[in-house]
């Protein structure tokens, strides 16, 4: 295991009728007036709007709104909240909704103190030292951002969808995680939040790092949980049991506890950020697609590892003369899990073209530092080009 440090100082809030705190939490952490961030209106008809502006209204906290923020999150809407922060003098940012909802809070709390433009943050320009307060009610278990120490925006000059140095200046004060919310859910967010959860539990799993046994065990215990859970979710949407380890799974998966003291990949991410660059899926529709095709393109360099992977998440039985086999069964499992929940494994059932991919890695090259990039296999354009190859075929 690798030396780490690790600080993940949010609050986090569980359960049915947490979001009635919200008022005395945005206090708590010093807020006096309000930027609230809501997406394009699901808040509205589950609930989760109503019980927030009243549980702000009781603590007597007045706040402004910026709502219609879009999955994929963009600039343009950073940009305003950073005007509506100046102009109302604002002091705290609260976001009602999923990751892009809350992605934007994160981007408007580093860039309203700051002089220059929020993307010189993403660019590397300028280092994120501060920010002000950000709080969140999560309605999607996707993400993570509610727990993240990360954050992305897709600068519409460009059409540049990149995260920004991660810090642990920007994780949230506060989370109120409330399950109940996430039942209006319809079943392909439902799928796609599962395989972005299991996406980032993966590329911390695939590593070259020795001696990570309790991290290991960490990431096969929350995949198995979200294998048992999100079919139940998508079965009954309204089982708040499923909802509830879906959402604190979700938490887990990226806030770093089972990625700690080992070095991470983050290749299938740096891929499926070109594809929702480019076509708008969903982030965790175009992980279905790339990620079981990284897996097979890297295999080969610690078949074991993912031998190991087959075993104790699908419970399939170790070939050990040939563990290549019982890696590329694992791999299957996943890919057959992720079609079973409704979600496309090629490009094509993406709506993706094989044709665009010349076009998908020449705008990954317009990224500072663009390749290499993954740490357990290096991939330069002719590995991503290779992988996109595969997406293509499974
Ligand atoms: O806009 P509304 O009407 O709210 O609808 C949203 C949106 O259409 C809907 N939704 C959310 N909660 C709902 C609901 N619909 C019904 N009932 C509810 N309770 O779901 C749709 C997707 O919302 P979005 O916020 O985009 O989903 P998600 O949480 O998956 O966030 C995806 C974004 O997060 C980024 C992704 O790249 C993508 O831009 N990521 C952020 C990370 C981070 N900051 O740590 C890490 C991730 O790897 C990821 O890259
Ligand atoms: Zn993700």
């Amino acid at each position: 295991m690798n030396n780490f440090t690790f600080y993940s100082p949010t609050l986090f809030s569980f359960g049915r009728g947490e979001a009635d705190n919200v008022g005395a939490l945005v206090r708590r952490f010093g807020g006096s007036r309000v930027l609230l961030v809501c997406g394009g209106g699901s808040v509205r008809k589950n609930g989760a709007y109503d019980g927030v502006t009243a549980s702000l209204a009781k603590a007597g906290l007045p706040f402004t709104e910026l709502s219609g923020i879009q999955p994929n999150p963009r600039s343009g809407k950073v940009y305003e909240g950073i005007d509506l922060v100046r102009r109302d003098k604002l002091d705290f940012i609260l976001a009602v909704g999923g990751g892009s909802v809350i992605d934007t809070a994160k981007a408007v709390g580093m860039g309203a103190p700051y002089q220059g433009d929020f993307w010189d943050f993403f660019t590397g320009k300028a280092p994120i030292e501060r920010t002000l307060p950000v709080g969140t009610v999560l309605t999607i278990s996707a993400a993570g951002s509610e727990g993240s120490d990360s954050c992305v925006i897709t600068q519409e000059k460009g059409s540049l969808k990149w995260g920004c140095p991660k810090t642990d200046v920007i994780r949230p004060k506060f989370s109120v995680l409330d399950p109940s919310f996430t039942c209006s859910l319809p079943p392909y967010q439902t799928a796609s939040g599962a395989v972005d959860m299991i996406a980032h539990i993966c590329e911390r799993y695939f590593t070259n790092t020795p001696d990570v046994a309790l991290t290991d065990r960490l990431a096969e215990a929350l995949i198995r949980t979200i294998l048992d859970a999100a079919p139940k979710a998508l079965q009954n949407p309204g089982d708040y049991a499923a909802r509830a380890d879906l959402m604190w799974a979700g938490m887990l998966a990226h806030n770093d506890s089972c990625g700690v003291g080992r070095e991470q990949d983050w290749a299938s991410h740096q891929i499926e950020h070109e594809l929702s660059a480019l076509y708008d899926c969903a982030h965790g529709a175009g992980l279905a697609v790339v990620m079981p095709a990284w897996m097979r393109y890297v295999s080969g360099h610690d078949p074991m590892r993912f031998a190991q992977f087959a075993a104790r998440v699908f419970g399939l039985e170790t070939d050990y003369a040939h563990p290549e086999i019982t890696a590329a069964r694992g791999i299957a499992c996943l890919r057959d899990t992720f079609r079973a929940w409704g979600m496309p494994v090629t490009l094509e059932e993406l709506g993706a073209k094989p044709e665009d991919i010349p076009a998908l890695i020449a705008h990954r090259r317009e990224k500072p530092g663009a390749f290499p990039f993954g740490k357990f296999v290096s991939i330069g354009p002719e590995e991503m080009e290779a992988i996109l190859r595969l997406a293509c075929e499974q």
